[in-house]
Formats: structure tokens, C-alpha cells, sequence
């Protein structure tokens, strides 16, 4: 990936939650492009397994980690497994969440939660 800045983030470890989606895998690129080692996360696995060996196959070092950031024990689990491999994470891109056009005077309470409760509980990691 070409980068118009490339910081020197050699062997730091980066999650980046929603890593598999539509803004978030152009991150995990980028990291990975700076030198990070970035665990994809996100809760399906075929998703995040293949954007880890699309950034593994370009030179890069990355993992998938499955894992709803809205389930503590399960955060839990794919944080015991990230340090079990490279350590502490250094890095957290939380983008885990969902896209949903809303005119702002239609937005209630129940819409606003799905998308930023994610964000939220991601900071356990
Ligand atoms: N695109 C935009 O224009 C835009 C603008 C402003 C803000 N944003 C915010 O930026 C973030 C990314 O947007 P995007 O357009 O790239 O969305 P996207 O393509 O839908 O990607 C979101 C990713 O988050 C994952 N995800 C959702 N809920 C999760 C959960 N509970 N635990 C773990 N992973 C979860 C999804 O994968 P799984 O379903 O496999 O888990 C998906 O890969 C979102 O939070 C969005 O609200 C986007």
C-alpha cells in the first residue's frame, strides 16, 4: 500500500475492531504497511481470517481475531489470545459498529445505540 506518511510502527501491536469492514480494512492495511502487527478483529471469521492472509500475502504480519466487542468474555478470550502471540495491544482503531443513513431529526435513542455501543465496550481490549 502507498502511504503519503509512513510512520515507523515496527513491531507494535495493533487491533483494529471492524477490522474486515469497508473503512477499517484500509487501516489494517496501512498499519500493516508501516510495520505494525495487526490483529483484524471482528465477529465473523471467514472475514477476518481473509483479510489477515490478504495483508500476510503483501508482506505484512497480521491475524484474524474473531470476537463481538459487545461481549465482555469474549473480548476477553481474543485479548488472552492476541497477548498469548505478540503481547499487549499498543494500538486500538475501534470501528467496530454499523453504517446506517438517518436524517438527524428521525434519530432516536434506539437507533443511536447499535452504533455506538460497540465503540464503547471495544475499549476493554
Ligand atoms: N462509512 C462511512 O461513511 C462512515 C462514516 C462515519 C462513521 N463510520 C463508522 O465507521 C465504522 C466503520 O464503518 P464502515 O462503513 O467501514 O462499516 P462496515 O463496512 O459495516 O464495517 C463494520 C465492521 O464492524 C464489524 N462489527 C460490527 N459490529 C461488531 C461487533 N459488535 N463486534 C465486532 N465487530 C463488529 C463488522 O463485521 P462483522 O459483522 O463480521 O462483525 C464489519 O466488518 C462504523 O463504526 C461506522 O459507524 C462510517
Amino acid at each position: 500500500m502507498k502511504l503519503p506518511m509512513k510512520p515507523d510502527l515496527t513491531n507494535r501491536v495493533a487491533v483494529v475492531t471492524g477490522g474486515a469492514g469497508v473503512l477499517c480494512s484500509q487501516f489494517c492495511r496501512a498499519l500493516a504497511a508501516c510495520g505494525a502487527k495487526v490483529a483484524v478483529l471482528g465477529r465473523t471469521a471467514d472475514k477476518v481470517e481473509a483479510l489477515a492472509a490478504e495483508i500476510r500475502a503483501e508482506g505484512g504480519e497480521a491475524m484474524g481475531l474473531c470476537a463481538d466487542v459487545t461481549d465482555r468474555e469474549g473480548l476477553k478470550a481474543a485479548c488472552a489470545k492476541l497477548k498469548s502471540v505478540w503481547g499487549p495491544c499498543e494500538i486500538l482503531v475501534n470501528g467496530a459498529g454499523a453504517t446506517g443513513p438517518t436524517p438527524l431529526l428521525t434519530m432516536n435513542f434506539s437507533r443511536w445505540r447499535p452504533w455506538t455501543t460497540p465503540r464503547k465496550r471495544a475499549f476493554s481490549i
